[in-house]
């Protein structure tokens, strides 16, 4: 169902919504209303605007009933129930303001009141406090116990936590932060100790807050009804005065939030209750890792120079991008119209992907233009078009609350997507049953109330004989849906696809030892999965980034129609989509074979569309994508590159064959917000603007597409599609948009998937999720109900290829990568943050076995050795690796974690194999070769950037142009 955005619903109605066909009426202080049974007599006053107090209610969790605030009347029942706790029915007639409840309201709020310090006016909850509202609401003049007996009122802070503090001394002991943790964020890392005056909150599993299970996701804080729990940047700036809801602009959820501000002062993220993929909840990284916009490393003046060797010279906005203009166009005259390029990225708006895209294509005048999706969800884009018809996730995040099995592969949703896993596990903890298939025991394996079922810790780099296996077992034990394959999918290619699956060389017993995964395990996996009810598959970099990631989309595809589990709520095939824009980058065209809507550059009658459109001619044939970038850079063909808020030099495998490139290149063109390592690269420097300081929009891994809202302004005076369209007109190809609502409705007009997206209608609804058009004019919650848009469902034979990448006595280990919560990707974002208080460093997790047999101890530096490279890391010593498996985050430059993967990509995509290098590890005793040149390099270039010239500084810039 699809409803409609109301801005309004901020307002806490105390108990949560109920969903139900029966409508219930009864009178509230002789006023009707009719609401779902099952809804609270609270909730059901408060929707007729009637306030009754409360404290430990919020209309986020469930009921609990301990304050006694919420009493009412009711006629016919004896005493005075809490109306929190109490359903309504039929002809009910409830009484909120007696003056015998007034009496009693006092009375419990005078207990509260002489045990909490009346320090009101100097409280950082000052004015947005609710037991300060409620004394108000019940109207209390005394005190009578006074405050002289027992009482909390010296109790210590708890300020370990480096985004909010706990402040016992003002605990009501509602319990609301403990219900919060439990039945939002779903990590139990709260409870209430000792009995009546002793109650007090604590955090589990360590002293303090930062020590302890906590996650610090926020949810406590937000549901605290006093200061208890407050956000230090509220204590330290005082109450917001205003807000502006936009989305994150970290991770593929694409949580909604209300960023409030003071002046011109961001004062706190608040996830937004409205917001359609967090229902109002967050992680850490959205919550509060929000500091790196300002960070003093943010560059906000436009920066050139002749070589990277040369100090940066400041230069005005117009100047940065003529002399890039010129620098292209004579590049062009000298190795020919193809010898330049750009990158789009995830990180940044549709609208400004787009005119990346655009400016490529018509004033590059080629289709060199590629996107980071390159290096994580292309073969999801390829796969699913294979076999689905549409290169995207099939489901909402909400969908998940529909399904019976939950199977996981190839991703860690508890780190990576941690809002949609704190809903995976809410349905967990309901009854839903989960299999994970992946190399390491992730945190969802073994969660509090949401055990895995079965985890097949598979070997890396067998995830499609995994798939085939699974496959194998649904096709000869008769677990087929053969009326669904029958009426929605090409018969012949079924029955191509379950001849092939259904091979002996096809069964677990085969399969299995090649995944080091018991064939009675997988034969479980494979019934549950095609038996257990609704069934739905959610899957990450874990599938994709190999070399047969693409084959392995295909795969999970092919269970998904075999098993008739897609194209309704609570099924499909999701995959978790990295960064905030992942799905955007690639709907705006960023790959060089496909113009906006994935729709081929081949095809002439797309392309004559677009010509009319941007009024030029487009070329006919695709262009370089990003690794043949760095070959035909290697081979002195490819010089100049235009690469806006992307870090190749980073996130690409390889790092010295990358590093290589970029030296070869004669005109780099970065625009990002710190001089990040491809920005070391660079010839000219534009500052970019960071999610807060411009609007657009970002498509979620749901397809959800949502605004982003400016908040401030930009820090560098440009908003990134300001740079892209000033830099379009130095180049001589014109560009006048004065909004990014104008560049969305040029999308709109171009993209048949997009047809009824504009900003109008975005506010109308919050979100809207593609395709959006006259057949879906609300958009699309769920994708392939009637039938696949290809038409039929196409199997797609998805032979076993082993990768390259083969162990030896030389590389006896796996290596494989992924994320923690608080970082993100490179971690230039996050880096900046306190979050560093919980990951500081990238280390490598060893299973005791193989340390033991190499003499590696905990937090020991060993070193990494692949067939591409060599790095060290410290150790970490755990059992969440198999024994042969080695895992590592890739979160800080120095770490070197792309400087032993390997050059081995997918055979569809070129998505490069990070998830599998074979490595030997041993312990040392310094930083490797590579790491001792990085650190050289990167001081050299911090050097040079301290030396900068600034703009106006007599003779520089003469220098650079010379
Ligand atoms: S911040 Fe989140 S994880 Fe930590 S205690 Fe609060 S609700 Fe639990
Ligand atoms: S910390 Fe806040 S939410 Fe938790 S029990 Fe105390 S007052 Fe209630
Ligand atoms: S889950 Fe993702 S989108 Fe949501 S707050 Fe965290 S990082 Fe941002
Ligand atoms: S709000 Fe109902 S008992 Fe606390």
């Amino acid at each position: 169902m699809i409803t409609l955005f109301d801005p309004n619903t901020d307002i806490d109605l105390g108990t949560p919504a109920r969903d139900s066909q029966v409508q219930v009426t009864l009178n509230i202080d002789g006023r009707s209303i009719s609401v779902p049974e099952g809804t609270s007599v609270m909730r059901a006053a408060a929707l007729l605007g009637t306030t009754i107090p409360k404290l430990c209610a919020t209309d986020s969790l469930e009921a609990f009933g301990s304050c006694r605030m919420c009493l009412v009347e009711i006629d016919g029942m004896r005493g005075y129930p809490a109306s929190c706790t109490t359903p309504v029915s039929e002809g009910m007639n409830v009484h909120t303001q007696t003056s015998k409840l007034a009496t009693l309201r006092r009375n419990v709020m005078e207990l509260y009141i002489s045990d909490h310090p009346l320090d009101c006016l100097t409280c950082s909850a000052n004015g947005n406090c609710e037991l300060q509202t409620v004394a108000g609401q019940v109207g209390l003049r005394e005190v009578r116990y006074g405050y002289d007996g027992d009482n909390h009122l010296a109790d210590q802070k708890d300020t370990s936590n480096p985004y909010f503090d706990y402040d016992p001394s003002k605990c009501i002991v509602c319990n609301r932060c403990v219900r919060a943790c439990e039945e939002t964020q779903g990590t139990f890392a709260l409870t209430i100790t000792g009995r009546g005056f002793e109650s007090r909150v604590a955090a589990a599993g360590g002293e303090n807050f930062l020590d302890s299970e906590c996650v610090s996701c926020g949810a406590c804080v937000q549901a605290c009804p006093t200061a208890t729990l407050m956000e230090k940047s509220v204590v330290e700036l005082g109450q917001p005065e205003r807000s502006v809801i936009t989305t994150c602009a970290y991770c593929g959820v694409g949580c909604s939030f209300r960023a409030e501000m003071k002046g011109d002062q961001l004062v706190r993220m608040v996830p937004d209750k409205n917001g359609q993929a967090n229902h109002g909840h967050s992680c850490v990284k959205g919550r509060f890792a929000w500091g790196y916009a300002s960070h003093p490393d943010r560059i906000t003046k436009p920066m050139i120079r002749k070589h990277i060797n040369d100090p940066w010279q400041e230069v005005s906005w117009d100047e940065a991008v003529t002399y890039a203009a010129s620098e292209f166009r004579r590049l062009q005259q000298k190795y020919g119209r193809d010898s330049i390029g750009g990158i789009t990225s995830s990180r940044c708006t549709n609208e400004e992907t787009y005119l990346v895209q655009k400016l490529v294509r018509a004033a590059f005048g080629n289709n060199n233009v590629d996107t980071c999706a390159r290096v994580c969800h292309s073969p999801t884009g390829y796969g699913l078009k294979q076999t689905l018809g549409e290169s995207a996730g099939t489901q909402s995040f909400d969908s998940v609350m529909q399904a019976d099995v939950i199977l996981v592969i190839g991703a860690n949703p508890s780190d990576a997507h941690p809002v949609f896993a704190s809903q995976l596990k809410r349905r967990l903890r309901e009854g839903a049953r989960l299999i994970v298939i992946d190399p390491r025991r992730i945190d969802l394996v073994d969660t509090v109330h949401g055990r895995a079922e079965l985890h097949l810790a598979l070997r890396p780099g067998t995830n499609v004989a995994m798939l085939n296996a699974l496959a194998h077992v649904i096709v000869t034990e008769g677990l087929l849906d053969q009326a669904f394959i029958d009426a929605r999918c090409e018969g012949s290619d079924f029955a191509r696809w379950s001849e092939f699956v259904s091979r002996a060389e096809n069964s677990p017993e085969v399969l299995g030892a090649i995944c080091g995964v018991a064939a009675a395990d997988i034969r479980a996996a494979a019934r549950l999965y095609a038996t257990g009810g609704n069934a739905a598959i959610y899957y990450g970099l874990g599938v994709t980034e190999h070399s047969q990631g693409s084959t392995a989309v295909m795969g999970i595809a092919n269970l998904a129609m075999a098993t008739g589990n897609i194209g309704r709520e609570g099924v499909g095939v999701n995959p978790l989509r990295g960064q905030n824009n992942v799905q955007g980058s690639c709907d705006m065209g960023s790959f060089p074979h496909e113009l906006p809507g994935y729709r081929h550059i081949s095809n002439e009658v797309i392309r004559a569309q677009f010509e009319q459109a941007w009024n030029v001619t487009l070329q006919p044939d695709p262009g370089l994508r990003i690794p043949n970038m760095f070959e035909s850079a290697l081979a002195g063909g490819f010089k100049g590159l235009y690469c806006q808020g992307e870090d190749i030099a980073q996130s690409d495998p390889n790092t010295q064959h990358v590093t290589a490139a970029l030296s070869a290149m004669e005109c780099i063109v970065v625009q990002d917000i710190f001089l990040n390592e491809t920005a070391k690269f660079a010839h000219v420097f534009l500052p970019g603007a960071s999610f807060l300081e411009k609007d657009g929009t970002f498509t979620n891994a749901e397809r959800r597409i949502s605004r982003v809202r400016k908040v401030m302004e930009p820090l560098g005076g440009k908003a990134d599609w300001e740079g892209t369209v000033a830099l379009a007109n130095a180049l001589g190809y014109p560009m006048n948009y004065q909004h990014p609502s104008e560049i969305m409705d040029e999308i709109a007009s171009l993209t048949p998937t997009f047809t009824n997206v504009s900003y109008a209608e975005l506010e109308r609804h919050g979100s809207l999720q593609w395709p959006c058009n006259a057949a879906a004019p609300d958009g699309t919650p769920t994708m392939h109900i009637e039938e696949f848009v290809r038409g039929k469902g196409r199997f797609m034979l998805t032979g076993y290829v082993p990768t390259e990448e083969k162990v030896n006595s030389r590389y006896p280990l796996l290596l494989t990568t992924g994320r923690i919560l608080s970082q993100y990707n490179v971690g230039a974002q996050t880096r900046r943050t306190e979050n560093v208080a919980w990951h500081d460093e990238d280390r490598l997790e060893i299973h005791p076995t193989d340390a033991e047999s190499r003499g590696i101890n905990e937090g020991d530096w060993v070193g990494i050795g692949s067939r591409a490279g060599q790095t060290v890391l410290r150790a970490r010593v755990s059992e969440r690796v198999a024994p042969g498996v080695v895992y590592t985050t890739f979160h800080f430059p120095e770490s070197g974690a792309n400087v032993i993967t390997t050059d081995n990509s997918d055979w569809a995509t070129n998505c490069p194999e990070y998830k599998v290098t074979a490595v030997e590890v041993s312990r040392v005793y310094h930083p490797s070769e590579w790491q001792k040149r990085y650190q050289e390099f990167s001081d050299e270039q911090q050097r040079l950037l301290e030396q900068r010239r600034h703009e106006g500084s007599a003779g520089a810039k003469a220098e650079v142009r010379r």
